[in-house]
């Protein structure tokens, strides 16, 4: 009963704070990249990128292909740096960052399980005991529909489930960030939506970490129905063209594309993508 109080209640400051998008105020940063640019080489992907991402938001990053989303999510994990003057910060120190690559990236010699388990062998995770380790792996394989295949290796599994162990793994270690880049993308549309929904109500859960979630996605329909905003990028080098908000309720729920909200907002960034 508690759980459902509270989850009513954060579900409330979410529409609350989905009305706000647009002018997002005095809200808790978790990300804030700041006057951002990168190259490579000679090559400027990156044009003076400036994004506040907030705690308990959903945001979406869609733009066309080439244009740096990766290599924007590369630089919120730090696995890039900007070029001088840019900034990117987190709200805390370490925060724990779940991240699920375009490509599945898993280890051949490693079941699916096992796959998932390595967020779980370092950090603070490692102190817990070997039986809760694999419990919480097991529950995350559970939520992407892949315990029937937990021995398989990776090379025995369709791209799509190899996409989806990633997933379980990204979520098997509690994040507080998430971040994804084209997750979905290699799944049939009956399991994407099955996926999207379960993502959505697994970031809704009170009872666990998952606050922040960024999502590059190439699908309109898939940023509308999930996210708060909407990053629109322009073609490289990348700079941010639009923040969209999106004014639909939450929770949301399969069947939702027939809110007038979902259509204005599909129709202003169909609008938007071919302006560019
Ligand atoms: N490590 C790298 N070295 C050199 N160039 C790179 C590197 N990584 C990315 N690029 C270049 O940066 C640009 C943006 O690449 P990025 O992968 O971020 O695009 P994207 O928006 O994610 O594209 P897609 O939608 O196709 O996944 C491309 O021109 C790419 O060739
Ligand atoms: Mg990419």
């Amino acid at each position: 009963m508690l759980a459902k109080v509270s989850e009513l209640k954060r579900s409330a400051v979410r529409q609350q704070e989905t009305s706000e998008a647009a002018a997002p105020r005095s809200r808790d940063v978790a990300v804030s990249l700041k006057h951002c640019s990168l190259s490579f080489g000679s090559v400027k992907v990156l044009n003076d990128v400036t994004l506040d991402i907030y705690k308990n938001e959903f945001v979406s990053i869609l733009g066309p292909s080439g244009c740096g989303k990766s290599t924007l999510l590369r630089l919120m994990l730090e696995l890039l740096k900007p070029d001088t003057g840019g900034e990117v910060t987190y709200a805390s120190k370490k925060p724990s960052i779940g991240i699920v690559f375009q490509k599945p990236v898993l280890m051949p010699w490693l079941t699916a399980i096992q796959n998932v388990e390595l967020t779980l062998n370092v950090g603070p995770n490692k102190r817990m005991p070997k039986k809760e380790r694999r419990e919480k792996a097991e529950n995350a394989l559970g939520l992407v529909g892949l315990q029937d295949f937990r021995n398989h290796y990776p090379h025995q599994l369709s791209g799509g489930m190899q996409q989806r162990i990633s997933i379980a793994r990204a979520l098997a270690a509690d994040p507080e960030i998430l971040l994804m880049d084209e997750p979905f993308g290699a799944l049939d549309e009956l399991t994407r939506e099955k996926l999207n929904f379960e993502l959505l109500r697994l970031w809704e859960d009170p009872s666990n970490s998952l606050s922040t979630v960024v999502m590059v996605t190439h699908s309109i329909q898939e940023s509308v129905i999930m996210s708060d905003r909407v990053v629109m990028m322009s073609p490289r080098p990348a700079g941010v063209e639009a923040l969209v908000p999106v004014p639909l309720p939450r929770p949301r729920e399969v069947g939702m594309e027939e809110h007038p909200a979902f259509y204005q907002t599909v129709k202003e960034l169909r609008k938007r993508e071919k302006e560019q």
